[in-house]
């Protein structure tokens, strides 16, 4: 049987994962396929936090160009998280994984309020738990959501899906000759800019000295290999 190697997890989801062959909204293909992987992991045993972003549904930053105040376009993008959130309990749910929705702005309605301790409890029953809103602060992106959450509920590793294989030393979408890294340090992340999550979220993991899995999501049983130890992707250490 696969064995994981890790114990608890948070996986961070770009909003843009979600998007499928459209350029707006959800793929409903995408999300029970995602589903039918984190069903995979989570009967390995495996506790699971998940953060996704809003990109598919908002940009933030776009909007601020655009002439919405930062501070309004970050807290729409935060609500773009929230619906992504429900769509993934709702996919989640379908295939029987135990999920709970705890979000940084308080929407009772909808979703429990984040308390920390409370996620972990869920966790340690085997819920999957997604954190929707971000930080519930502006100025901050869901990367480092992701970080800091990962922190709180004491994961083991971060693991980063993306559209590519991995990190890169320069954009493979754009250079045939790109290289890519097995491990590579948080400091050369931050010196070479290379764009694997934002400097606030890759100095939270170095402190606090949190491994990162950057991986390919496209490709069908990747979250597994990444929680049983195969060695794909890139990991980002010290
Ligand atoms: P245990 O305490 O371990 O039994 O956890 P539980 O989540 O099953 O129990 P609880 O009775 O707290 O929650 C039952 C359901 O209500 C779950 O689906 C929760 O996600 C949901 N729930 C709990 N609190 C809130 C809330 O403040 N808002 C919303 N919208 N749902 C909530």
């Amino acid at each position: 049987m696969d064995k994981p190697v890790y114990k608890r997890v948070l996986l961070k989801l770009s909003g843009e994962a979600l998007l499928g062959g459209s350029s707006f909204g959800i793929s409903p293909d995408v999300v029970d396929l995602i589903a039918e992987e984190v069903k995979e992991v989570v009967a390995l045993g495996v506790q699971l936090g998940v953060v996704v972003g809003g990109g598919n549904i908002f940009r933030g930053t776009e909007a601020n160009i655009k002439g919405i105040d930062r501070t309004t376009a970050d807290y729409m993008g935060m609500l773009a998280t929230v619906i992504n959130s429900l769509a993934l309990q709702s996919a989640f749910e379908s295939v029987g994984i135990d999920t709970r929705v705890q979000s940084a702005i308080e929407m009772k309605e909808i979703a429990e309020p984040y308390i920390k301790r409370r996620a972990t409890r869920h966790l340690e029953k085997g819920r999957v738990v997604i954190f929707a809103a971000g930080t519930g602060n502006p100025y901050f992106t869901t990367d480092t959501a992701a970080s800091l959450r990962a922190m709180e509920i004491q994961a083991d590793v971060i693991m980063k899906a993306t559209n590519v294989d991995g990190v890169y030393d320069k954009d493979p979408v754009v250079h045939d000759d790109a290289k890519m890294f097995s491990k590579i340090s948080y400091l050369d992340v931050l010196s070479r800019n290379l764009k694997v999550m934002d400097s606030t979220a890759i100095t939270l993991c170095r402190d606090n000295n949190l491994p990162i899995v950057v991986f390919n999501l496209g490709e069908r049983g990747n979250i597994k290999k990444v929680i049983t130890g195969q060695s794909i992707g890139t990991v980002v250490g010290s």
